[in-house]
């Protein structure tokens, strides 16, 4: 989504301008097209070289630059930017921009621009909680800036605080999200549950499974990315949680099962990527079972007796607390696939339904690709290539969009 999208990125006078360099790195890698602008104490922590090398096009800095280009290059700039970030964004252009002075390049594009304005403050903490920060960006927050707030931990002064430069992740999530504001998911809320489900034998042990949470979080980002308002319910999970979205944790397939029920209240699609148990042990013990406790058997061996859990998509299509609700479920099997498939599609009475096949190599739980086939409510089947997890992700919200339109 961020290929051939125009970015505008500040960079000011601060420690943190060189972590600056690797947004650019990754925007760049992603196909996006960042025009940096310095302001003149930012060029004294890092040459402008550094960024154009890296953006692969020209960096502006100076307001004043003798060939009168620059002249209307405000204009330009900020009529052509789909998003401005100004990352780090020091005290004293946090307090320029909060009162709409126009001194340099950035500042100037800042009036120009009617793009998303995201500010992402970084300075020693007392700079930062100082009520004329603070105003300064409730401010701007009022006129429609988006803030993203500074992460706490070391900051250059050796201290631990309030004011640290966020991680590049985190910083292109918030453009991802600003720039979907026209996606074909705007308006729409969404449920995707991601990870697997913990189904507890005493309070220190579990029943659970191999999934790593990326299908699910992939879906959920790239909804997000589309304008969706996003409710993630998410089990245990190895890959690192998405930003931007509600998130909901749950352990067990039951507490999923409640999480999802009320979720989906007024929610236009339920995406259920999650690997949830089919079955649950009947009576967790309330203590740690110890080798000779009294759940053991007379041989020494223990048993586990399995009761099934609630069919979580079953219950889904029978609430009336969604009507219309667009239902995806995802079947990961072992054998017998269309047979398992097809059947799944019509009891749960499904609009879709994505089956991989998990013994595949580069399909299934832990691994960054996905081959799915998508077996639709209306008896076609499409088999997808292997591909990127996040790929697999556009293809189903692709086929989902419409079906929204229809309901
Ligand atoms: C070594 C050094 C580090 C600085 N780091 C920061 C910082 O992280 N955040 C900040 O708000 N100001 C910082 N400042 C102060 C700014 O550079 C100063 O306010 C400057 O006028 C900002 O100009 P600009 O907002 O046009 O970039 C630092 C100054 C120095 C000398």
């Amino acid at each position: 989504m961020l290929e051939g999208r125009r970015i505008a990125l500040g960079v000011c006078g601060s420690v943190a301008a060189y972590k600056a360099a690797d947004l650019v790195s990754k925007l760049q890698q992603a196909g996006a097209l960042v025009d940096v602008i310095l302001t003149e104490r930012a060029a004294e922590f890092v040459r402008p070289l550094t960024f154009a090398s890296l953006s692969h096009r020209p960096v502006y800095a100076d307001l004043w630059e003798p060939t009168g280009e620059a002249a209307a290059r405000h204009i330009e700039l900020g009529q052509a930017a789909e998003a401005l970030i100004i990352a780090p964004a020091t005290a004293n252009t946090i307090a320029r921009l909060a009162h709409g002075m126009a001194d340099d390049l950035l500042t100037n594009v800042a009036l120009v621009t009617s793009a998303p304005l995201l500010i992402a403050p970084a300075m020693e903490g007392h700079m930062y909680t100082h009520p004329a920060t603070q105003a300064n960006l409730r401010t701007l927050e009022a006129r429609g800036a988006i803030i993203i707030p500074p992460e706490v931990g070391h900051l250059a002064s050796g201290e631990v605080g309030v004011g640290r430069f966020p991680e590049t992740a985190t910083l292109l999530a918030h453009i991802r999200r600003a720039l979907a504001r026209t996606g074909d998911l705007v308006g729409r809320r969404v449920v995707v549950t991601a990870g697997g489900t913990r189904e507890p034998i005493d309070p220190v042990r579990y029943v659970g499974n191999h999934s790593s949470g990326l299908m699910g979080f992939a879906l959920a980002e790239e909804a997000r990315d589309r304008g969706a308002e996003v409710t993630l319910i998410v089990g245990a999970a190895s890959a690192p949680i998405p930003f931007g979205m509600t998130v909901i944790h749950v352990g067990s397939a039951l507490e999923m099962r409640d999480a999802v029920l009320k979720a989906i209240a007024g929610a236009d699609a339920l995406v259920m990527a999650a690997a949830v148990a089919d079955y649950r042990v009947e009576h967790p013990a309330d203590h740690k079972i110890k080798k000779g406790s009294r759940e053991e058997n007379a041989d020494g061996t223990l048993t586990l007796h399995l009761i099934p859990n609630p069919d979580i998509l079953k219950e889904v299509a029978a609430s009336p607390a969604a009507p219309g609700l667009i239902r995806v479920g995802f079947a990961a099997e072992t054998h017998d696939l269309a047979a398992n498939a097809t059947g799944k599609l019509h009891k749960k009475k499904l609009d879709m339904l994505v089956a991989n096949d998990v013994t595949k190599s580069g399909s299934g739980f832990g691994v960054e690709t996905n081959e799915v086939a998508i077996y639709h409510a209306d008896g076609r089947i499409e088999q997808l290539a292997l591909l990127p997890k996040t790929e697999v992700a556009a293809a189903i919200w692709d086929r989902v969009a419409p079906l929204l339109r229809t309901r």
